[in-house]
């Protein structure tokens, strides 16, 4: 039988999780696949840490280079994170022809086309399933069960520790700094937890698969991004009142006539209507919810981050590799493959949308009146209005849920809202998601 030797370079929460899952379903994999899969070495920073998940000293080495070149070493998988040495593990790996493994959807974004040109210079591969949403076969799905179709909507929630965040948030009426180190004692935040709640690992995300769907190459630098830090408990409950949860959304869509009309690719927090299926994903869980020309609507759902969920998809990159190496054939499912040569994504300017709009307001006749009156300028309508009875003269949250109008046109009357005297603090805006 066909031995294919593993060189893990990290053995934290992801790493730890893959070395347990070999060990545990090493022998389901080997009846299936008729490969014998095993990890050989395993690099670390730090010799002396004390760690969850036990590995025997003797696979243990802080030579990440070593394990890379050892020509015994048949997959490479780089499981330690960010953008400097991970991208040095994979591109010395690529280098050498052999398959590489990775987890890390912030180095796929920012040097993803280098890297799946050296690839295929070199004649390897680089898997990447568990670098979108966790235990969701997604990337597989996207590649390969996808190919027929053209994607005309896609819609995740991609991060599992915003929507733990958010789902406490709205639960418990949790507070947003201790459910954020719950998400990090469970091993779901990034090492650097802002990039989790400022939505730039959703971005990552978002892009790899608006990438996949759409054949050209999407940059974080066009990706419109926006976090969960701005969401208070409040809007969660005003959300709630008028039928909405509110979820940090990834959205790909189709815009113009397809192929070639633009894109909207963009990370936001978003009130989903509590009849979508999206609202009733919860806790670390993900899913991805997509429309295919032909197949019509899907959706995908599991644990998006974790040890278990993310060793689950690094293995199945494991056992394609593998069976790419067995058949002599690395590049049956290429990395990923630029088709669209026109395409372009949409300025969030031009994106179009509803709104939920949160003000504070000084509770005095004509306020309503003056705020209509700019939004009306702007050719904006109010669907309704909410206003919890306040004292004449104090301050009262104004929530107005606003019809469709561009994001630009929007941000215009809004500035003018927040410089009557009468609107005291920040105005919180928050899009509507229809899912037309
Ligand atoms: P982690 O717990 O911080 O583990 C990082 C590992 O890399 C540690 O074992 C560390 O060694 C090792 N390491 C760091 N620098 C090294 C170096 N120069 N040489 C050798 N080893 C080095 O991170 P993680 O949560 O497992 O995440 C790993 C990757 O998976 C990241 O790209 C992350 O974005 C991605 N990911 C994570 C999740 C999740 O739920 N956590 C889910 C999907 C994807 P020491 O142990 O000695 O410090
Ligand atoms: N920090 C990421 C998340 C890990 O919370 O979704 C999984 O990619």
């Amino acid at each position: 039988m066909r031995r294919v030797n593993i060189g893990l370079v990290g053995a934290g929460t992801v790493g730890g999780g893959v070395f347990q899952a070999v060990r545990r379903n090493g022998p389901l994999m080997t009846a299936r696949l008729g490969i014998s899969l095993g990890i050989r070495k395993v690099a670390v920073r730090d010799l002396g840490k004390g760690r969850r998940v036990k590995l025997p000293r003797a696979l243990l080495t802080t030579d990440w280079k070593g394990v890379v070149a050892d020509p015994q070493n048949d997959i490479i998988v780089e499981l330690i994170g960010g953008t400097t040495t991970a991208r040095q593990v994979v591109l010395e790996a690529l280098r050498l022809g052999k398959p590489v493994v990775t987890a890390n959807k912030a180095l796929l974004s920012a040097h993803g086309e280098e890297l799946f040109s050296v690839a295929q210079k070199h004649g390897g591969n680089l898997y990447y399933e568990a670098s979108v949403a966790g235990g969701i076969p997604i990337i597989k799905v996207l590649r390969e069960a996808m190919v027929g179709n053209r994607i005309t909507r896609l819609y995740g929630i991609v991060n599992g520790t915003c929507n733990y965040i958010l789902t406490r948030m709205k639960r418990e009426g949790a507070d947003f700094d201790d459910v954020l180190a719950d998400a990090q004692r469970l091993g779901y935040a990034e090492a650097e937890p802002s990039l989790d709640v400022d939505g730039h690992d959703a971005a990552h995300k978002t892009g790899i698969l608006a990438s996949l769907a759409h054949g050209f190459w999407v940059n974080p630098a066009q990706i419109h991004t926006e976090g969960i830090r701005g969401i208070a408990r409040l809007d969660i409950a005003y959300a709630a009142l008028l039928g909405y949860t509110i979820k940090l959304l990834g959205i790909v869509k189709s815009v113009g006539p397809a192929p070639g009309g633009p894109v909207q690719v963009s990370v936001y927090p978003a009130l989903v209507p509590d009849t979508h299926v999206l609202a009733s994903v919860n806790d670390v869980f993900n899913a991805v919810f997509l429309r295919g020309d032909i197949v019509g609507d899907t959706l995908y759902y599991g644990r998006g981050a974790g040890q278990d969920a993310t060793a689950s998809a690094v293995l199945s990159d494991l056992g394609d590799a593998a069976l790419d190496l067995k058949h002599g054939s690395h590049r049956r499912v290429p990395a990923f493959t630029p088709h669209e040569r026109g395409g372009r994504v949409q300025p969030i300017e031009e994106a179009v949308s509803r709104y939920y709009l949160r003000l504070d307001v000084v509770d005095r006749p004509g306020v309503l009146a003056r705020i209509a009156a700019i939004l009306g300028r702007s050719r904006i309508g109010i669907s309704s209005v909410i206003q919890p009875e306040g004292l004449a003269g104090r301050s009262v949250p104004l929530i107005l849920m606003i019809h469709d109008a561009t994001n630009a046109a929007m941000l215009r009357a809004l500035h003018s809202i927040s410089r009557l005297p009468v609107v005291k603090g920040k105005p919180t805006l928050i899009r509507v998601e229809s899912f037309e």
